[in-house]
């Protein structure tokens, strides 16, 4: 525990957006307010202290009670953010025109240093808390909050930004099963979520889908074309089968959006268009690709997503406080605890293939692929 006196802390949202980041910089920046220290805001994950020259206010701006006023219920982010610009292995451009990866994250002490920033509040994904963590072996305090629509964070129960996205594609999908119904189609939803299958899971549960594909059980059409035709055989002429970005075949690969980029992750897509082509030739019926994408992302966080939002940034402010560094807010219901960065950064949580909700799935009848 590092009990040294903070008086300012800075703040910033790194890595895809994902509802819920606003609320979490008003419970910052009030409950930051409310102990008498001052709070800034990097804008657009570190770039606001990378690039300072793109930002007007010079890339980190004070945050008061007035910056925050109303922006609880707010999609996005107030500051910006980025999954480009990791300073770790940063993108740079060298004088012969190719493109280099160099660590910058000295340079990121040094402007805390300077500004007299004591510590940081990292909302982020994996990759964003690997850097936090990062930043915190080398001195500076840090508390990160777990970000994403992907729920594939380990040591929290969930992630803000998670239970907007479900319930936001479970809307989706009531409103794709009357078309599918109408036109006697099968319909094939794409959802988000990386290499996990939280979010295709869940949809497709409480979206009543007939078969849901997910990374980590990879798929077989021939099962899920039986399914089709059972379904057809019993009068049911549509199918709704939801799958994730990251979903592949058995001894298949996953599908990607052209090469990767320096700097960048691997960009998932293109398996929805896939797996309904193929559908088509295995059933000989008619079927339509829906890729809900970055619409999971938008969008004002629900009433789950607002309050845990507030609650991991008031908690992050208690958490250094409290003399805390190094660590994430987690949600262990029904506390908020701290867990370290290093037990979260760079790792994946996965769906259990045991756990419940894959049994529930099973028992409600939902093939996946298997
Ligand atoms: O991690 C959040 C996420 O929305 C993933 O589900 C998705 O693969 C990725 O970000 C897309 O990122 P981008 O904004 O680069 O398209």
């Amino acid at each position: 525990m590092n009990k040294k006196e903070i008086k300012s802390i800075a703040i910033n949202t790194g890595g895809g957006d994902a509802p819920g980041l606003n609320a979490v910089i008003r419970a910052v920046v009030l409950s930051s307010f409310n102990r008498g220290w001052k709070c800034y805001g990097i804008r657009e994950g570190y770039n606001g202290i990378l690039q300072p020259d793109e930002y007007p206010d010079g890339g980190i701006v004070e945050l008061t009670p007035d910056s925050v006023r109303g922006i609880t219920h707010l999609g996005g982010t107030i500051l910006g953010t980025t999954n480009r610009g990791n300073p770790l292995n940063y993108p740079l451009k060298q004088p012969d025109g190719s493109v280099k990866e160099v660590n910058r994250i000295d340079e990121i002490i040094q402007a805390f240093n300077e500004r007299g920033i004591d510590a940081l509040i990292a909302i982020g994904g994996d990759g964003s808390l690997h850097i936090a963590h990062e930043i915190s072996l080398r001195g500076l305090r840090v508390i990160g909050v777990p970000k994403t629509i992907d729920n594939d964070l380990e040591r929290t129960v969930i992630t803000f930004g998670f239970d907007t996205a479900v319930s936001f594609a479970s809307n989706c999908i009531d409103r794709l099963h009357s078309t599918a119904e109408a036109h006697r189609r099968i319909m094939v939803v794409e959802v988000m979520g990386r290499y996990a299958g939280w979010i295709a899971l869940h949809t497709g549960v409480s979206g009543t889908a007939d078969a849901i594909l997910i990374p980590e059980i990879p798929y077989d059409l021939e099962k899920v074309a039986e399914k089709i035709i059972e379904r057809e055989k019993l009068g049911k002429h549509f199918s709704m089968v939801v799958v994730a970005e990251g979903a592949k075949p058995k001894g298949g690969t996953v599908s990607v959006l052209g090469e990767k980029e320096v700097g960048r992750a691997e960009r998932l897509g293109g398996i929805g268009e896939r797996v309904a082509r193929e559908l088509e030739i295995l059933t000989g019926k008619e079927a339509r690709a829906v890729v809900l994408g970055h619409l999971l992302r938008g969008g004002s966080p629900t009433n789950f997503d607002r309050v845990l939002s507030l609650r991991f940034g008031a908690a992050a402010v208690r958490g250094l406080a409290e003399g805390r560094s190094d660590c994430m807010a987690a949600l262990d219901p029904p506390y908020v605890k701290f867990v370290p960065l290093s037990q979260v950064a760079k790792r994946m949580k996965l769906v259990p293939l045991d756990s419940d909700i894959i049994l529930t799935a099973r028992e409600l009848g939902i093939t996946f692929g298997e």
